[in-house]
Order: C-alpha cells, then sequence, then structure tokens
C-alpha cells in the first residue's frame, strides 16, 4: 500500500540487541554483571507491560533485573529512601524509575535523586546538560534509538534539514540537540507553531511525537523524505480505523481481532509521499527498550571507567 521504503526498527532493535549481549559477554570475563533496577509503581496497565517488556530484554541479554513495584499509596520519602538505597548498591549500574508516577510523588525531586552515573533514561539535568555540551552521559532511550536507527539504515544526516514536531523532555527536546550532533539543520515545531505545513514541507527528515493520532498528513510530507514516526495512539472507533485504515485488509482483521489497533503521529497514507518512514507498530517503540539496555552497558563501563 505504501510506496516508501521501511524502515525495521524490530530488525535494527535486534541487531543493537545482539552487540549489547556481546559486550555482555565480553564484561563477564572481567567479572562484570550489568545490573538494572525497574521501579515500577501502582499499576498503570502500559506501565506494566513497558516493564515486564523491559526485565524479560535484560534476561534474554545476560543483564542482571530487579523488579521493585512499591504500592500506588508510596510517599515521596519512601521513594527517596528506595533511590538512595539502589544509588549505593555496588551492584546496581542502572536506575530507571517508570514514569508515569503518581501524583503525591514528587516526580521531579526523584529524577534529581538517582545518581546521574546510573541514569539509564537519560532524564536527570545533570545527563541533560552532557548531552547539550557534548561530554559523555546517558542520553534519553527513545532519541538515541531513533539516530541508531538512521544510522544503520544508512539515511544521512548531515547537512539535511530536520524537522522536530513535539519539544518534551523525554523525546523532542533531546531529538533535536542529538540531530545537531550529527551536523542536520534543526527546527523545533510544536502546538504553537504557526504555519506548521511551511516547515514540515522542508524536511528532508520529519520526527513527529507529539501524541495526536494521525496528525501528519500527506500533504505536510516533502515526497522522498524520511518520515520517523514516535506516536502510538489506539484507535478503538470503526469511524477512526475507516479514516486511517479503509482498504488495508491486514489491519482490518487486526482490528476486527483485537477491537483496536495502533496508529502513530502520521496518517499512514502519508507514508506514500515519504521515501523512508518508520511503521506503528514496529518502527520506533522496540528501539526504546533495546537501547534502554545499550545504556545499561554503558552505565557499567562509564562506572568503572572502561572505555565506551
Ligand atoms: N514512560 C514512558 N516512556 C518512558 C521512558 O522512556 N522511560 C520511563 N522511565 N518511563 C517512561
Amino acid at each position: 500500500m505504501a510506496n516508501g521504503r521501511i524502515l525495521d526498527g524490530t530488525a535494527i532493535a535486534a541487531a543493537i540487541k545482539e552487540d549489547v549481549a556481546r559486550e555482555v559477554t565480553k564484561l563477564a570475563a572481567q567479572g562484570i554483571l550489568p545490573g538494572l533496577a525497574a521501579v515500577l509503581v501502582g499499576n498503570v496497565p502500559a506501565s506494566q507491560i513497558y516493564v515486564r517488556s523491559k526485565v524479560k530484554t535484560c534476561e534474554a541479554l545476560g543483564i542482571a533485573s530487579e523488579l521493585i513495584t512499591p504500592a500506588d499509596t508510596v510517599t515521596t520519602g519512601q521513594m527517596l529512601a528506595l533511590v538512595a538505597k539502589l544509588n549505593a548498591r555496588e551492584d546496581i549500574d542502572g536506575i530507571l524509575l517508570q514514569l508515569p508516577l503518581p501524583p503525591q510523588v514528587n516526580a521531579k525531586a526523584l529524577l534529581e535523586a538517582v545518581n546521574p552515573d546510573k541514569d539509564v533514561d537519560g532524564f536527570h539535568p545533570v545527563n541533560v546538560g552532557r548531552l547539550q555540551t557534548g561530554q559523555p552521559g546517558l542520553s534519553p532511550c527513545t532519541p538515541s534509538g531513533v539516530i541508531e536507527l538512521l544510522k544503520r539504515t544508512g539515511i544521512p544526516m548531515s547537512g539535511q534539514n530536520a524537522v522536530v514536531i513535539g519539544r518534551s523532555d523525554i523525546v523532542g527536546k533531546p531529538m533535536a540537540i542529538l540531530l545537531l550532533q550529527q551536523n542536520a539543520t534543526v527546527t523545533v515545531c510544536h502546538s504553537k507553531t504557526r504555519d506548521l505545513a511551511e516547515f514540515t514541507r522542508n524536511a528532508d527528515i520529519l520526527v513527529v511525537a507529539m501524541g495526536h493520532a494521525g496528525f501528519v498528513t500527506s500533504e505536510m510530507v516533502k515526497p522522498g523524505s524520511t518520515v520517523i514516526d514516535v506516536g502510538m495512539n489506539r484507535v478503538t472507533s470503526r469511524e477512526d480505523f475507516d479514516r486511517f485504515f479503509a482498504g488495508d485488509s491486514r489491519r482490518e482483521k487486526m482490528f476486527r481481532e483485537k477491537g483496536s489497533t495502533l496508529v502513530g503521529d502520521v496518517d499512514p497514507r502519508a507514508f506514500r509521499v515519504a521515501g523512508a518512514y518508520t511503521p506503528v507498530p514496529g518502527g520506533v517503540g522496540p528501539l526504546t527498550i533495546a537501547m534502554l539496555m545499550a545504556n545499561t552497558v554503558r552505565a557499567a563501563k562509564l562506572r568503572r571507567g572502561l572505555k565506551v
């Protein structure tokens, strides 16, 4: 149906994980076992699925992992005590606080309490600063996964016009800095941007991370460009399904069986205009966990003064 080249995130994630498993074997020969502590608070179904998948991937790659599940009534004080304990543990290289945290918990204070050298999500202000100034550190998993994908699929970034839609601390902002480091000419657009299509139509690389189902349409995409869709939106109504997927019999079957399907922030019909694109699902999603594994091994090495 689409004409652009599919950038297969699942395949790239598998290649990254193979590299990580090789690194883990090399570290084992030096008596080092990287360890990740994943903290999952409460009963948010999506978070439970993500964290379980993170822990399972650790097991598959030979990384030690520990799942800690405080009740959703936990206080900021109790969480700070937990983080302090994990910071002090010699066997823990990475600490992951799955977001969102419940409203009574001060998420900002907690993210700042994590030892920056164990901050495998790259959310600590110290790592934000290291990223901004080009010092070795830990970068957020989703945007660094996008850079890995572009590198490994041979899509040039240097001198290209890159447009990022979305300015979140987790994706949009670090994505812009990482693209800049690759010598792209970067524009960040957001909900207050006037004439958004004027920017996107000039984008050789368009990264969309705004959380709005099918927002980017065919007319907004430069023909032949690379479109990276970070969005993941669940489609449950027949009306929305038909708007995005009318005539797609494979999707139709999925939708009928499961009662829902996923659509990104890009209207799937816009992928026909692109030269290459990441599908949803199977594009950016699998890269996030692969990069978390890479960051855990990186943290283990950095903390011991080993070359990364
Ligand atoms: N919640 C949604 N995305 C993320 C992520 O990348 N890391 C963490 N810790 N929580 C999330």
